[in-house]
């Protein structure tokens, strides 16, 4: 032990590239198999799965409810060979040979577009970019608890590999997939417009930070209306959670964001208001 925390510690390493980084995240592929339901399996995506994938991603967008929640216009690049080569990490879930769920961390080179831009991050900051690229899990096995844990997985491989900023973009819309990602460190922190004008919240993790929110600033806002409160984030706001409105998810029809400034809390540190 080095007493640092887990982030500050692989922030300290050079990222791990290539076949290292594959071997990191496939040796954390236990923490996700030792969690999932009996039935089911998991194991890393390669080059070969990139057809199963393809059909998988369509698949689940065809079905989605609201087409905004996952657009691939909105994604950069070729999904597949971005994520299933030397720039991406893929772990798939399985029930009896088929692919049912998938999350997919992407690892930008030097040269590779980098959401560590859109926030901004400092330019030497970019190295240690990962984005939380996508995750979708089959109709059918929704509500298991999948994506929770292909975010845990892609959040311990990208400490693994030494890349302490995680980023992505979500719907405003897609409360569920930003409220899970929240809930896991991964703040919306801003608006921004990407492939052809979509707006989508960008969301931001630093595994060196350790920041709560500053209950003394939260306020709700409706989920409906986030789309067009850029302003909200304008004084360093995040959001910190979704909210149902009279406090059951089960029967709740309207949800909100929890909006609120952070504080920064570092151990052994005084607490002070931060952007
Ligand atoms: C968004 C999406 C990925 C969620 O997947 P999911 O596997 O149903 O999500 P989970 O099962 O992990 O979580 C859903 C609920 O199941 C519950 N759950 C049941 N068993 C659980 C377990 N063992 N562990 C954790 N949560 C569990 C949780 O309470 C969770 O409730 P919450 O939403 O209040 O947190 C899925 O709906 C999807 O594929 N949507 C279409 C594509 C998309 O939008 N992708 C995200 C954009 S990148």
């Amino acid at each position: 032990m080095t007493g640092l925390s887990h982030g500050a510690e692989a922030a300290a390493r050079p990222p791990a590239e290539g076949a290292e980084a594959f071997a990191l995240a496939e040796a954390r592929l236990a923490l996700l198999v030792a969690e999932l339901p009996e039935d089911l399996s998991a194991r890393m995506l390669t080059l070969a799965d990139g057809d199963r994938l393809t059909a998988f991603r369509q698949r689940i967008v065809a079905t989605l409810d609201d087409p905004d929640h996952y657009r691939m216009a909105g994604e950069v690049g070729n999904f597949i060979a971005d994520h299933l080569g030397a720039r991406g990490l893929t772990a798939g879930i399985f029930q009896d040979g088929e692919l049912v769920a998938y999350g997919a961390l992407g690892i930008p080179g030097p040269e590779d577009h980098n959401r560590g831009r859109d926030l901004p991050l400092p330019a030497e900051d970019l190295p240690l970019v990962a984005h939380m690229s996508s995750a979708m899990v089959d109709p059918a096995m929704r509500g298991r608890g999948l994506h929770h844990r292909l975010i845990d997985w892609r959040i311990a491989v990208s400490d693994s590999i030494g890349r302490r900023h995680l980023l992505t973009t979500v719907s405003p819309r897609n409360h569920r997939s930003w409220g899970h990602l929240a809930g896991h460190g991964l703040h919306p922190r801003r608006l921004i417009r990407v492939g052809e004008g979509l707006v989508r919240l960008l969301l931001h993790r630093d595994a060196a930070e350790h920041a709560q929110m500053d209950r003394a600033t939260a306020l709700l806002v409706p989920v409906d209306e986030l789309a067009a409160r850029g302003d909200l984030f304008d004084g360093g706001n995040r959001v910190w959670g979704r909210v149902p409105e009279g406090g059951d998810p089960a029967t709740a029809t309207r949800w909100y964001a929890l909006v609120g400034r952070a504080i920064q809390t570092a151990p052994g540190r005084p607490q002070t208001a931060a952007a």
